[in-house]
């Protein structure tokens, strides 16, 4: 096996080597340029078809997987909880084998409970790609995460993140430090000592208690939101106080020694962990990420299915 192939399903970034994300970001790079042709789409999937199972809400990372299955012209179904037997209380995995005796190829999984998706991947024969489980990983946002740093400074490796705000609760969080580390960058967390996992920095991050302090060291800023649905007690004051404290502004960041590129996952809080002119300002590639989205969830889905990472030069843009 060559060390860039990924196996049989893509759970997290934790147990993925750099041969293997940066494969991945390279497959990625031709895949953006389908996406700006007038007619998006190449046949490197005919004839697969992939189920989106989504238990938990999503707008990003549900239409851009279906965006990148189409443009790869797999045949794809969507199912979510309500509407579906899981409402009737059917198991996840009764689902996923009902999918499967319909011979499908690949499950795109969100679920609101960690560990889900290496769960299914046991389970069943089909190719199954995390989307998000509960606070463990959110792969494929990290992946985009990482494209879209390489787009802006050419290089991961040595890049000053730091990781704003709600890490405690944060997926997304976990997969961008696994993957930061891996290739090479110094990766840093700043938030309230109640928003921050209590041994985070033995994941070999920096932590910061004060955006002030962070703001003098950081190349870029990912900014995580504030995930109130899955706060049980009283984490922060206010609303109103974790912006004065935490908040990422544009009067804070004017102190910075340089501009700091600003990133985003999505939903935003605006007003919250972020204001509005720090989002739309020119420092800021929250929309890009979404576009690399399409482009990472494209190159995952072909590597999975066995494509070869040189896509483009293999031909692959017929
Ligand atoms: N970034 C992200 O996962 O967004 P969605 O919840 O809208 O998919």
């Amino acid at each position: 096996m060559s060390p860039a192939t990924l196996g049989k399903d893509l759970v997290g970034l934790e147990h993925m080597s750099a041969e293997q994300i940066t494969a991945i970001l390279d497959t990625a790079e031709p895949f953006k340029e389908v996406s700006e042709r007038p007619i998006k789409k190449v046949p490197a999937l005919r004839g697969k078809t992939i189920v989106n199972l989504f238990f938990e809400a999503s707008t990003r990372t549900r239409i851009s997987f279906e965006f990148a299955e189409k443009r790869l012209s797999a045949d794809t179904v969507n199912v979510q909880a309500a509407g579906s037997s899981v409402s009737k209380g059917e198991t996840l995995v009764d689902t996923a084998r009902n999918l499967e005796a319909m011979r499908i190829d690949m499950v795109v999984i969100r679920h609101g409970s960690s560990g889900a998706a290496q769960f299914l991947g046991q389970r069943i024969r089909s190719n199954v790609i995390n989307a998000g489980d509960g606070k463990h990983e959110h792969p494929t946002q990290a992946l985009l995460d990482l494209l879209t740093l390489r787009d802006r400074f050419g290089r991961i490796a040595g890049l000053k993140v730091c990781i704003m705000g709600d890490v405690l609760h944060s997926r997304v969080a976990r997969s961008n430090i696994w993957g930061l580390t891996k290739l090479g960058a110094q990766v840093a967390v700043c938030g309230p000592p109640t928003l921050l996992p209590s041994h985070v920095a033995d994941l070999g991050v920096t932590v910061f208690r004060r955006i002030e302090d962070a703001i003098q060291w950081a190349d870029a800023f990912n900014v995580l939101r504030l995930q109130l649905e899955r706060m049980t007690a009283g984490f922060i004051p206010s609303l109103r106080e974790y912006n004065r404290v935490f908040g990422v502004t544009n009067e804070r960041l004017s102190k910075a020694p340089k501009d700091i590129v600003i990133l985003h996952p999505g939903p935003m809080n605006r007003g919250v962990e972020i204001d509005s002119d720090v989002a739309d300002g020119p420092h800021s590639v929250i929309l890009p990420q979404v576009t690399n989205g399409v482009a990472v969830r494209m190159a995952v889905l072909y590597l999975l299915a066995g494509g070869a990472p040189d896509w483009a030069t293999a031909g692959g843009d017929a």
